[in-house]
């Protein structure tokens, strides 16, 4: 499969959501990623149901919903009635994750679970073939913008492994300090699916950004 890239809203300027919606529908991104932070889990709080609501409204491409909050259990109803395509949820925020993932999909949408940097990928043995994506943050989650932790290329590289042992057809999502450089090692150690916020949107030229990313 050839990899997808996924533009992360939280790098776009709020002032103009229209046109940086605009744009992501004419260009060549697969998803749109969106990163709900409630001030517990992560030291931050971006945004909520009533601004992906109008979101969701003008934008084409499917959403890739990543909650970093506590208790993402109890938003799966909302967050499927945006008409989410995959829903994100830390595998640190569910104590039961199996139960949640299950959840997500009787609502209808492709279940991912998400682990923080220091959250080895072993952690998802006995779950890998019930999640339809693992995105591994390359940062530690709550700010665009941050550096690259470089040990992602290899947890990436293990990931693969896992899965091809497993014989489950799960793809790999990576988040946080993505761009052309970053992103070409994961895609080389198996990544699927790239993440890129400020990469894409503080870019001089955002449509070629992206296409950059699509071209690695
Ligand atoms: C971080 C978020 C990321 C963020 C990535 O908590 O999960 O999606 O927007 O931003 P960049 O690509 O700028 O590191
Ligand atoms: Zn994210």
């Amino acid at each position: 499969m050839k990899h997808l890239v996924a533009p992360s809203l939280l790098a776009a300027d709020f002032l103009h959501l229209r046109q940086e919606m605009e744009m992501i529908n004419e260009s060549e991104a697969d998803w749109l990623h969106i990163d709900v932070m409630d001030g517990v889990f992560v030291p931050n709080i971006s945004f909520g149901f009533p601004v992906l609501e109008a979101i969701r409204d003008i934008c084409r491409k499917p959403l890739d919903v990543h909650l970093m909050i506590v208790e993402p259990q109890k938003f799966i109803n909302e967050v499927a009635a945006l008409g989410a395509y995959i829903m994100n949820v830390h595998y640190e925020a569910c104590i039961h994750l199996h139960r949640v993932v299950g959840a997500i999909r009787e609502a209808g949408m492709k279940a991912a679970v998400t682990l923080n940097p220091h959250t080895p990928v072993s952690m998802l043995e006995d779950i890998i073939r019930d999640v339809d994506m693992v995105l591994l943050m390359s940062v530690n989650p709550g700010f665009g913008g941050q550096k690259f932790i470089e040990h992602s290329v290899d947890k990436v590289a293990r990931l693969k492994e896992m899965i091809l042992s497993k014989g489950a057809d799960t793809l790999i999502e990576v988040d946080g300090g993505v761009n052309a450089e970053t992103g070409r090692r994961l895609l080389n150690a198996g990544a699927d699916v790239l993440v890129a916020g400020n990469y894409v949107f503080k870019a001089q030229d955002q449509k070629q950004a992206i296409k950059n990313l699509k071209e690695l």
